[in-house]
């Protein structure tokens, strides 16, 4: 196998893979995508044409395919979720605040998978920041304090009956499914190892991370936000532009992400796949 065409993206970490076909993986340039994916924590692939079926196997280089709860699969791709937004859509951002992909599932899953299928030509950039920067260059006395401690997850600010999608949001044109599940939460450590490289990162977000153990609502919020503002400052995040037909596939033990907008009057289309621990 040649060596892999990498290029650093504009930003303190993430890269772009040059010259790669995802629909002629074989186990070698898997293992070697893997890698550079455990190292750059996003990978952005220009020009792949896939269709769903296509992205699936791709996906499947990379780990098991993982559960996509609250979001309606695409009729005949399933698994492959479509992340829709028509031109004239007037409701609120989907996965505009910062998170890790479904981090109330234990185990969280590894990555994501998106593929850039109609992008606008102004807009729609993901954000992404690295935990482990925002981890490492925290004060040593707050480091301290967080380091034993325990987030509880659950999907309900967003996705319970009562939550963010529910009845009320009318008009959204991706299929996102409210339910009782959401209601659930699960632990995990503020201070997590990346279960594959052993780097300590941080874990936990406002969109998911509901407390904190052993503190009350406003001490774990305070916290959280205190967390949040150096795990998200300027010098950790990537500002990632799409084109269609790029492939993008990042690390939810690594990264944050958060959606951002400015793209009104265009239609914007990605296909998603969630990829779990091996
Ligand atoms: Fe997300």
């Amino acid at each position: 196998m040649d060596a892999l065409r990498i290029e650093r993206l504009d930003g303190p970490f993430g890269a772009a893979v040059l010259d790669v076909d995802l629909r002629e993986l074989d186990e070698p340039l898997a293992a070697a995508l893997r890698a550079a994916w455990l190292e750059h924590h996003v990978l952005a692939f220009p020009g792949q044409h896939l269709g769903p079926a296509e992205l699936v196997r791709a996906a499947r280089a990379f780990g098991p395919i993982g559960d996509d709860p609250f979001l309606g699969a695409m009729a005949e791709h399933a698994p492959v979720v479509e992340l829709v937004r028509e031109a004239d859509e007037a409701t609120p951002l989907f996965a505009d605040v910062w998170h890790s992909d479904w981090s109330f599932l234990d185990p969280p899953p590894a990555g994501t998978m998106l593929h850039g299928v109609e992008i606008p030509p102004v807009g729609g950039d993901t954000l992404f920041a690295d935990q482990h920067a925002g981890y490492d260059a925290l004060p040593a006395d707050l480091k301290a304090r967080i380091d034993d401690l325990v987030g509880i997850h659950s999907a309900r600010r967003g996705y319970a009956r009562d939550g963010l999608y529910d009845d009320r949001d009318a008009g959204r044109a991706m299929a996102i499914l409210p339910s009782d599940d959401a209601l659930a939460t699960q632990r995990h450590p503020l201070v997590r190892r990346h279960p594959e490289t052993g780097r300590p990162a941080l874990f936990c977000s406002l969109a998911y991370t509901i407390g904190i153990e052993g503190m009350d609502d406003d001490e774990s919020l305070a916290l959280l936000v205190e967390l949040l503002s150096h795990a998200t400052a300027p010098e950790h995040v990537l500002r990632l532009r799409w084109a269609p037909d790029t492939v993008v596939l990042w690390d939810n033990r690594s990264v944050l992400h958060a959606a951002t907008g400015g793209y009104e009057g265009h239609r914007r289309v990605l296909h998603r796949l969630t990829i779990a621990e091996r």
